[in-house]
């Protein structure tokens, strides 16, 4: 299959995306809120990175919090529009920075689904510790492999590699050693982590695992 960019398959599949994430069961969504309810409260200023049709920050925003968006995607962004829960929506790469927000304009930051996207994280992770305030949390997911092979690949101080999918689209493994180090690196403390498992997508799909990270930024 020819090899697509991440995001015009998400245009395409904007309309069924909703649907298609309860076929595959997969809440990752809804564990990183839990994950993170106990460091949010209402009316602090939320950043969803790859907010996609909202389903990582409807929850946050039924919290109270302000929520605030970007992706690539034009379409996905229209469906997350018409929920009508979100206070700025912006059409905007996260391969490009510095992102578009001042030093410490946000309270969190979170990114639910999009960083098994990317090989290399730490410039995302760099932004999201410039513009999270002191205390705020930074919560994630990203794919992993098996236990067993993520623990050779700490070993093996490989931070991330490729998997082959039957859709067309890359997706990377990050080491849970990469991980913390660049949580570490940019004035992160790992807080929590949580392993999780989603069905495959199709029939020649293994089960993929997923971590969900919730880190707290420390002062600056
Ligand atoms: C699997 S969806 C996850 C959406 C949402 N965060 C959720 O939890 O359901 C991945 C999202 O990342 C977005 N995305 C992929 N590559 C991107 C990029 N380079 N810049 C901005 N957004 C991107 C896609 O458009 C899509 O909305």
């Amino acid at each position: 299959m020819k090899k697509r960019d991440h995001i015009s398959a998400h245009d395409k599949e904007a309309a069924q995306y909703d649907q298609q994430v309860r076929e595959y069961e997969y809440f990752g969504h809804d564990i990183l809120f839990g994950m993170s309810f106990d460091y949010v409260k209402a009316h602090e200023r939320l950043l969803d990175i790859g907010i996609g049709t909202g389903l990582a920050s409807l929850p946050f925003a039924k919290a109270g919090l302000e929520v605030f968006g970007f992706d690539g995607s034009t379409e996905m962004l229209k469906i997350c529009e018409s929920k009508a829960f979100a206070k700025e929506l912006t059409i905007f790469d996260l391969r490009e920075t510095p992102f578009p927000y001042s030093d410490g304009y946000f309270n969190h930051v979170i990114s639910s689904g999009v960083f098994h996207f990317f090989g290399e994280l730490n410039a995302i992770v760099k932004e999201a510790s410039r513009i999270i305030k002191s205390g705020g949390i930074f919560a994630f997911t990203v794919a992993a492999k098996n236990s067993k092979e993520d623990k050779a690949m700490s070993e093996d101080l490989q931070n991330y590699s490729k998997m082959p999918t039957s859709w067309g689209v890359a997706i990377f493994t990050h080491s849970n050693a990469y991980i913390t180090s660049i949580l570490r690196d940019n004035g992160f403390d790992n807080l929590k982590m949580q392993r999780i498992l989603m069905r495959g997508g199709d029939k020649d799909c293994d089960d993929m695992q997923f971590r969900v990270y919730v880190a707290k930024r420390e002062g600056k």
